[in-house]
């Protein structure tokens, strides 16, 4: 092989010779070439190596004040930030040669078995980030078969979900001041077969959610100077939103769109834990209570007939302040037991995260940002591409824990850590 020193084509004028020495065809054999992609979301997400790059993506395609309404917390964001902070606290002290050839990812939670101990949360708004919506975010959860929960301030409605995607189908439920809408909505998700009602317990008021407020966010978006310049700055976005049906609350239509704000006076603040009895009583599935943050609140949902907890701080968007969710896990399962599911969100943006919290004793988490920043930077195939990251690295992270199932780690997990709390 003679490779001389490089020489352009142009200058050298002898077009054929690339390298000096050697002749385009004998490159060829040895460079194998990369086919370009020619579909410009395909080669965004295939750039796109970790959560963070997806969020990096989106926010260069997405008007700031939507960016921010996904990515920002409550107050002074202390919450948000320590929720990711608290996952990469622990570290791992893996187990040499063992055979982990055939990684078993697969985890039973809530009655049911899934490829990965992990599901995806409920989002408000889904169709403001990509006009797919809660429908792509549903069919990507649905070709991982993960279980995909459907939020009550979804912008499709609970039938148009479930006859579009049919991954393991969760309603969550907002109680609302209007008691016969709570009614409604929850028989309405048991006849269109929803599988899990997820009823949230940490947003009976709305969070002050800083970045919102600053921007002035609306829904629909008014058109003001801000906007108008937001038009300008990203186009893609505007033209894909104009094209597709307003932006409504899908699941109460005739309510006027409102500020993001304004939608705390939907919710109701008097709600106690006799009210999620009365549901239980109506709720024919799984019930399970999302944002209870330790022990006590854990047992009395149990206390009152939920099959599981989802400990949640809602991503941070709620009290500020509030302990970060992973490390209540070990203290929740202790007082719950082994039998009950036990999910943690809030800060999940790694496959090393969800082995954390299996380590500390939970079954499965849930992530909202990190599938809704692969919804902003490209839709389903971006909502997939998230799941395949998390998937990939989650399988790894076993790997190279040295351990062969999910019930092993779950099992021998408080060995394989070290640091935390
Ligand atoms: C949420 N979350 C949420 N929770 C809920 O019960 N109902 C809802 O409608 C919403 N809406 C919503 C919108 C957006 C944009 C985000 C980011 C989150 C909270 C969500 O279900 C979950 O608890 C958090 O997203 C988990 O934290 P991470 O994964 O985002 O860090």
């Amino acid at each position: 092989m003679r490779l001389g020193r490089v020489g352009w084509p142009f200058l050298a004028g002898r077009a054929p010779r690339i390298v000096r020495g050697m002749r385009a065809s004998e490159i060829r054999q040895l460079i194998r070439m990369k086919p370009v992609e020619r579909d410009a979301t395909r080669r965004r997400l295939a750039a796109c190596h970790d959560i963070a790059d997806l969020r990096a993506a989106g926010r260069r395609l997405i008007p700031r004040p939507v960016f921010d309404y996904v990515d920002g917390g409550a107050d002074e964001e202390l919450s948000l930030r320590a929720n990711t902070r608290a996952f990469r606290r622990w570290r791992f002290q893996p187990r040499a040669l063992v055979d982990v050839s055939e990684p078993d990812t697969s985890a039973g939670f809530l009655g049911s078995v899934a490829p990965l101990p992990l599901a995806l949360a409920p989002t408000g708004f889904t169709r403001m980030m990509h006009p797919g919506g809660e429908i792509a975010a549903a069919r990507a959860a649905q070709r991982h078969g993960l279980p995909y929960t459907l939020s009550t301030m979804a912008t499709t409605t609970i039938e148009a979900v479930a006859e579009s995607a049919q991954p393991d189908l969760w309603f969550q439920l907002y109680i609302l001041r209007d008691s016969g809408l709570n009614k409604e909505l929850v028989d309405r998700a048991a006849a269109a077969k929803y599988r899990v009602l997820v009823v949230t317990v940490d947003c009976f008021v709305a969070g002050h959610r800083t970045r919102d407020h600053r921007n002035g966010l609306v829904i629909p978006p008014e058109l003001t100077a801000a906007t108008l310049a937001s038009i300008a700055g990203k186009p893609g976005y505007w033209v894909r939103m104009l094209r597709s049906p307003a932006i409504d609350f899908a699941n109460f239509a005739g309510h006027p769109a409102v500020t993001i704000e304004g939608t705390g006076s939907l919710f109701n603040p008097a709600i106690t834990w006799d009210d999620i009895a009365d549901l239980r009583a109506r709720w024919p599935g799984r019930l399970v209570i999302k944002g209870p943050l330790g022990p006590a609140d854990c047992l009395h949902a149990l206390s009152v007939g939920a099959d599981g907890v989802q400990l949640s701080n809602h991503g941070g968007r709620q009290l500020d302040r509030t302990v970060p969710p992973v490390e209540t896990i070990a203290a929740v399962r202790e007082a719950v037991g082994p039998d009950v599911s036990v999910l943690v969100d809030s800060g999940v943006r790694h496959g090393s995260d969800i082995a954390v919290a299996l380590a500390l004793g939970a079954d499965a988490c849930a992530i909202g940002r990190a599938y809704l920043y692969g919804l902003m930077a490209g839709g389903e195939a971006g909502v997939d591409r998230a799941l395949d990251i998390l998937a990939a690295q989650f399988r790894l992270t076993m790997q190279l824990l040295g351990v062969r199932s999910v019930a092993e780690l779950r099992s021998i997990g408080r060995e394989l850590l070290a640091g935390g709390v």
